[in-house]
């Protein structure tokens, strides 16, 4: 059999994984654009990581995405790095190149960056600061990829404050570091504000952020999806604000891996949406 005659297979591997959207975006573009291929999801322990991802391309896979854990230690695996996965210090996307090469790259900002643009068409980098709640790594893509963009002034609170201080470090002066005790002030006069902390997820804590200082000009995005509505966007609407729920970005986020595996550039509409959160 010729590589050509091969069903191409791609999938995401994590650990846990069970919970991933991955497989329902990718079956549904897999299913509406007729290709030929299946997308599988894989429970993969650390330290199988690295022989995983070197059996895949001989298994018949052209790629696969990655989640948590995994993220960061793929940058050591692969063989390639994107300038962008490299400034985000992780992956979600490694493409199995025909000579042997994985590539690896991170999407993640711009699916956030896709994501803001496509609901929020007024959003301009050159509005005035930005304000992003938490310094994880989902943070650490928002960060680079709104400094790409053109915003002069990140702010950034995270309760642990060496986190945000380390970013601060990498990024440079553009961000500022405020105490997480003082993170309802620095909503003064910010035009974007992201909540990249995992609160206000179903099961976690609500996010206790004071929003008295926001300003309804503000454009507001969380990356929780979970509920769609958190309630910090609801009462970012509440206060005015255009608001831009987080499964956007996780949609745009998949698009780049399908366009290099499947030869397609997939479309990110309501009927993925639907399809998603059926
Ligand atoms: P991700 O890669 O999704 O960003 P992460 O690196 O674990 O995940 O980051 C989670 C973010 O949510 C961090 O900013 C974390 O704050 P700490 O750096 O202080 O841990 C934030 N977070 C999680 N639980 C929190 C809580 N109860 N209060 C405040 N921030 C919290």
């Amino acid at each position: 059999m010729t590589s050509r005659d091969r069903i191409p297979l791609a999938g995401v591997i994590g650990s846990p994984v069970a919970h991933s959207k991955s497989p329902r975006i990718f079956r549904h573009w897999l299913t509406r654009f007729g290709v030929r291929g299946h997308y599988i999801p894989m429970d993969v322990a650390e330290n199988d990581l690295e022989a995983a991802i070197r059996a895949l391309p001989k298994l018949g896979f052209v790629g696969v995405n990655v989640t948590i854990p995994h993220k960061e230690r793929v940058l050591e695996i692969a063989d390639l790095v994107t300038e962008r996965a490299e400034l985000t210090g992780s992956a979600n996307t490694l493409t199995f190149r025909d000579d042997g090469m994985v590539h690896a790259d991170s999407t993640d900002g711009c699916g956030f960056m896709e994501n803001l643009r496509s609901n929020a068409a007024e959003w301009n980098p050159a509005q005035g600061p930005a304000a992003i709640l938490g310094a994880g790594g989902a943070a650490r893509a928002v960060i680079a990829s709104l400094l790409n963009a053109g915003v002069e002034e990140i702010r950034l609170s995270n309760r642990t404050r060496t986190r945000s201080e380390n970013l601060r470090r990498e990024f440079g002066a553009r961000v500022r570091v405020h105490d997480w005790s003082e993170a309802g002030d620095m909503l003064t006069g910010a035009k974007t504000v992201v909540n990249a902390t995992s609160l206000g997820m179903a099961g976690n804590d609500e996010l206790s952020v004071p929003l008295g200082a926001l300003s309804g000009d503000a454009v507001v995005t969380d990356l929780v999806y979970v509920p769609l509505e958190t309630e910090f966007l609801a009462q970012a609407r509440r206060t005015g604000c255009q608001t831009v729920d987080g499964l956007g970005m996780l949609l745009f986020q998949a698009a780049p891996g399908f366009e290099s595996w499947f030869g397609i550039r997939p479309h990110v509409d309501d009927q993925l949406r639907q399809a998603v959160l059926s």
